[in-house]
């Protein structure tokens, strides 16, 4: 039996980060297959397909062919356990893609070869580096032709800012791919071949490779690696554990090559679930994952799973601690004792009920409307709390009414819950209208649908010609900012009651702000993330 340290050291979280079409459903579905967690390729999108057909509301991800909520894959490889979290890959993202980043140790930021660093990507990083995890770069589609791969790397450090070093290294692209060098491991693992050549110390600058692959794949690889190790940054795991260097990887998921070198490197590289910081009655303490008390948070939660029962399940990370099926923990918030009596670990698979599960887990807890996302659980006396999940500044807003005014209650109660539940922004605008805002147009329909499904509240939504938001600073004259705003902005109160203007966009803020410059306005992320 391996103590409870070494089974913490044993689980790594990680979540997938990437534009859509990148291929990180491709690459999740290798790992899985890797883990044995699956058995066909495919399973990943069919199970997308099927398994949540039975949910009513889902109706919106089917028929757009696309997954709205996010869940956990766990999976062994090595001896190592290990959580996906999954987020939405569309478009039409969400906040929820953003939370589920907190709730993770490390990134895997996927990059289609051919595209480079696309916008998603560039947000998705932002949250990663704001937190200061550790980021692992997969380029993808070497298969295809694709940008030269120290444009690539240099594209990195250009539009994301974050330095990188090559653990694997192509050997050309396109009908030209003929496989990878791991620079670590000093091998060559040829692509079509599907063998792998121990190198000798010349490296790729030894014999062996003469012969195996073409001439001018070699010459430009020696070069490439010369020029690497001459002016290239140096492997720091220090750098890469505090997210200032990111290892980067490059292979075809979709031809499942180089997934495994990738694979094995990362989880020599990730780190297992470290300590997290929290207040207890007020004081900054470090939650360690080997402490004997119980505790974690919930990122998630995932509405009407079933709709005959209306049940919803928290997605709960456990911080420290050991899980026991019907345990009772205290609920922060309320200060009420909970038992967690029904729980089920969310493998790749199947639903499992678990019985006992330690940091690094991530558990689903059955819910019927006691949870908030944010919430912690513990069984620490005193009041503990885990640093609340950033709220992200939405870019879209809409003004919402009921259709019928006769539903203003079951309107008022839903907009209210989901707010709560982190679906939607809620806003009042100086006429005491509800105003939503969203961080993804999705976010929307889902609202629209689940007020007219779950609260019988069918909705008016206009769109507002607005993406720029701004909390005014402390202190400011409200009747001054009234005067001086026309249509081009709107004033509204978030749920503190906190001033805040809408702007069309970054252009007509400048000019505002060149304007009256005695307005003095705050970037959403310093005023809602404030701990
Ligand atoms: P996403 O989750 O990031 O949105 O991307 P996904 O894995 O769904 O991949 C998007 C498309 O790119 C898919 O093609 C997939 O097969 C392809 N793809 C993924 N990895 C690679 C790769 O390494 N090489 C090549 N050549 N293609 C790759 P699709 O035609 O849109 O979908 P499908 O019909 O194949 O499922």
């Amino acid at each position: 039996m391996s103590t409870r340290q070494e089974e913490i050291a044993k689980r790594r979280i990680f979540g997938i980060i990437s534009h859509p079409d990148a291929g990180k459903t491709t690459l999740t579905e290798k790992l899985l297959l890797h883990g044995g967690a699956i058995r066909e390729a495919g399973t990943v999108k069919a199970r997308r397909n099927s398994k949540f057909a039975t949910s009513d509301w889902m109706e919106i991800e089917k028929q757009r062919g696309i997954s709205v909520t996010s869940s956990v894959m766990q999976f062994e490889y090595q001896g190592k356990k290990i959580s996906i979290m999954d987020t939405p890959g569309h478009n039409d993202f969400g906040e929820d893609t953003y939370r589920i980043l907190t709730s993770v140790d490390s990134a895997v930021m996927v990059i289609d070869g051919a595209k480079g660093i696309e916008a998603q990507t560039k947000k998705l990083f932002k949250v990663c580096a704001m937190r200061g995890i550790p980021i692992f770069t997969f380029i993808n589609k070497l298969d295809r032709e694709t940008k030269d791969a120290f444009d690539l790397v240099q594209e990195l450090e250009d539009v994301l800012g974050i330095a990188s070093v090559p653990i694997t290294w192509p050997i050309g692209s396109g009908i030209n791919f003929e496989g990878i060098y791991d620079i670590q491991k000093n091998e060559v693992v040829l692509y079509k071949a599907q063998k792998t050549l121990k190198l000798g110390e010349d490296g790729v600058f030894g014999p062996e490779l003469e012969g195996m692959i073409a001439g001018y794949n070699l010459s430009t690889l020696r070069d490439e690696i010369e020029l690497i190790t001459g002016a290239g940054n140096e492997f720091d795991m220090d750098a890469i554990e505090k997210g200032k260097l990111s290892p980067v990887f490059f292979g075809s998921a979709l031809a499942d090559f180089g997934t495994t070198q990738f694979l094995e490197h990362f989880l020599d590289m990730s780190p297992a679930p470290g300590v997290r910081k929290a207040k207890l009655n007020g004081e900054d303490i470090e939650i360690r994952p080997e402490d004997e008390d119980f505790s974690g948070f919930i990122f998630k939660i995932q509405a009407n799973m079933n709709p005959a029962h209306r049940d919803r399940l928290a997605f709960f990370r456990i911080c420290s601690g050991t899980f026991e099926r019907g345990m009772e923990v205290k609920l922060s918030r309320t200060g009420k004792n909970m038992k967690l009596a029904q729980s089920t670990m969310l493998m790749a698979n199947e639903r499992e009920n678990v019985e006992t599960a330690i940091a690094g887990d991530v558990i689903g807890i059955y819910d019927t409307g006691n949870y908030q996302i944010g919430d912690t659980l513990s069984t620490v006396r005193g009041e503990l709390f885990f640093e609340p999940l950033p709220t992200f500044p939405a870019e879209m807003f809409a003004l919402v009414s009921p259709k019928d005014t006769m539903k203003a209650k079951q309107f008022q109660k839903g907009v209210d819950q989901l707010a709560q539940e982190g679906a939607i922004q809620v806003y009042r605008n100086q006429y005491n209208e509800v105003v939503v805002g969203a961080v993804g147009q999705l976010q929307f329909e889902v609202f629209e649908y689940r007020l007219k499904n779950e609260y019988n509240a069918a909705i008016r939504m206009d769109r507002l010609d607005m993406s720029v938001v701004r909390w005014l600073g402390e202190g400011m004259d409200l009747e001054h900012v009234k005067d001086v705003i026309d249509s081009r902005q709107m004033l509204v109160f978030d749920h503190f009651q906190r001033p805040l203007l809408l702007f069309a966009n970054q252009f007509t803020l400048n000019y505002f702000q060149e304007k009256h410059e005695d307005i003095k306005l705050v970037e959403a992320l310093d005023v809602v993330n404030k701990y």
